[in-house]
């Protein structure tokens, strides 16, 4: 498949252009859809739909886009039973109040911590919050680290839910910028230096700015080194095809800090280590497991440019654009170095192809549709009935897919994964 995607690669040339690509079609894709997809609220939608001519940059406004590290919101380091995990985001708002300090939340507590302290959209944190529940935790509630006890244990629990932590390949993927490949490092929750590292020079060089171009090429190497280095490397339909994008686009997207010079935000290095839990001066950093936190003086989103399904599409699509391995299902056979990619229209029926993965909202169409189609095989390990979780899960994707004029899947070959230990390994138990 990567030989194929590979004729379908834009030419040297649209890829040099890649970063006006992305705000163009960042901002096409808003004239095309001026109803934006997927948000739930009326008010927001019609503030979205006030900024559809091209070359509007988001306001900013102080006031509304300030967020707070005193008072309430004061840094509290982690104490040994508090939870901490993969998610550099979820970890600082646990430290700053904006979710429980516990590292255990509701599906509410995640909508509403996730829109007050980085201005995500309800559409998008409706769908990771809920993704969450059900597949590591009870389906109200997760843990942001490791295993808990104790949650309210419904739905027919056969053990104790695993948490973010341990959600690799059901959540948390390979090819994660700071996070180590599961198989590489046996464990997929902690920053690894020399990749935080890696990533901070190339900001360095680019002007003390980490922005989408950056980030994408960063994510072009890391794609490389899961497969020179990780036997059992994994780009699997839903953690590999918009988990991880996500991951990637939300480092500027979210953490960038936002001003009436930067309105789409500045993402400086001192800015990244904050969040990235990092102190010392380059080269000699020192990385503090959970201590993740909020900058003085940091602004988020503007309220009426949350980040939404809608725009992680667009972000999701320019970086497989430019380099369409990014979006090849499939892995490594047990060896390094032998990346093999599935077939989409084998793997789908036809339903989605090489071609048409990349048409429309169709990337991230796949990557929620294929998290249904997953699901059997990943819930069967976890609940004796997996009928409440199967509901939760379908509401979910259809309330995510609403507006983006997806194909419909009805089913995925999960057959086409079982020359991938990195699969394998994962689904007989539904955990790893
Ligand atoms: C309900 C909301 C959220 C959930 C359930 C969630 C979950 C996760 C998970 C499971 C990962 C690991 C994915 C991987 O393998 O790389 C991850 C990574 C990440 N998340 Fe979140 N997240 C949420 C919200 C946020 C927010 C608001 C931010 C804002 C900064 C954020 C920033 C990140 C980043 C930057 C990574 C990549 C970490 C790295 O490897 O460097 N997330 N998240
Ligand atoms: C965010 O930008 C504003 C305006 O440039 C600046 O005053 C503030 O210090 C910046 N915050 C951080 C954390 O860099």
């Amino acid at each position: 498949m990567l030989t194929k995607l590979a004729v379908l690669a834009l030419s040297a040339q649209q890829i040099s252009a890649f970063p006006s690509l992305l705000s163009e079609a960042f901002l096409n894709k808003r004239n095309a859809d001026p109803a934006p997809a997927g948000s739930p609220c009326p008010h927001m939608a019609a503030e979205l739909a006030k900024r559809q001519a091209p070359g509007v940059t988001p306001p900013f406004n102080a006031a509304e886009q300030y967020v707070s590290n005193v008072g309430a919101n004061q840094f509290v380091a982690p104490g040994p039973t508090d939870q901490r995990g993969p998610c550099p985001g979820l970890n600082a708002m646990a430290n700053h109040g904006y979710l429980p300090h516990s590292g255990v939340g509701t599906i509410n507590d995640f909508i509403t911590g996730t829109q007050t302290a980085f201005g995500m959209g309800p559409d998008l944190a409706s769908f990771l919050a809920v993704y969450g529940a059900i597949f590591d935790g009870d389906l109200t509630s997760y843990s942001i680290g490791g295993p808990v006890a104790g949650l309210l244990n419904l739905g027919g629990l056969l053990g104790t839910p695993q948490g973010l932590s341990g959600s690799h390949n059901k959540y948390e993927g390979d090819v994660s910028p700071t996070r180590g490949d599961l198989y590489e490092y046996g464990n997929d929750y902690l920053v690894q230096l020399s990749q935080f590292t890696a990533l901070y020079e190339l900001g360095q060089q680019n002007g003390d700015s980490i922005d989408l171009n950056v980030l994408t090429n960063y994510r072009v190497t890391r794609f490389q080194q899961s497969i020179s280095n990780n036997p059992y490397f994994f780009n699997a339909p839903f953690s590999g095809v918009l988990a991880s994008p996500a991951a990637w686009s939300f480092i500027y997207r979210f953490m960038a800090n936002k001003s009436s010079e930067y309105p789409e935000g500045l993402l400086t290095g001192d800015v990244l280590k904050s969040f990235y839990s990092i102190t010392g001066d380059y080269p000699n950093f020192k990385y503090t497991p959970g201590y993740e936190s909020f900058p003085n003086n940091w602004y988020k989103r503007n309220p009426v440019d949350y980040y939404t399904i809608p725009y992680l599409s667009v972000d999701t699509l320019a970086m497989a654009l430019a380099h369409p391995q990014f979006l090849s299902v499939g892995g490594n056979t047990g060896k390094t170095n032998t990346f093999t990619g599935v077939d989409p229209a084998a793997l789908t029926g036809g339903v989605f192809t090489a071609q048409n993965l990349l048409q429309g909202n169709n990337l991230v169409c796949f990557g929620f549709e294929a998290s249904l189609q997953e699901a059997p095989d990943l819930l069967s390990g976890l609940y004796s009935d997996i009928a409440a979780a199967i509901a939760a899960l379908t509401t979910a994707v259809n309330k995510a897919t609403a507006g983006l004029g997806c194909p419909k899947l009805s089913e995925i070959d999960t057959a086409q994964f079982s020359n991938y230990p990195g699969y394998t390994k994962l689904s007989k138990t539904g955990t790893y």
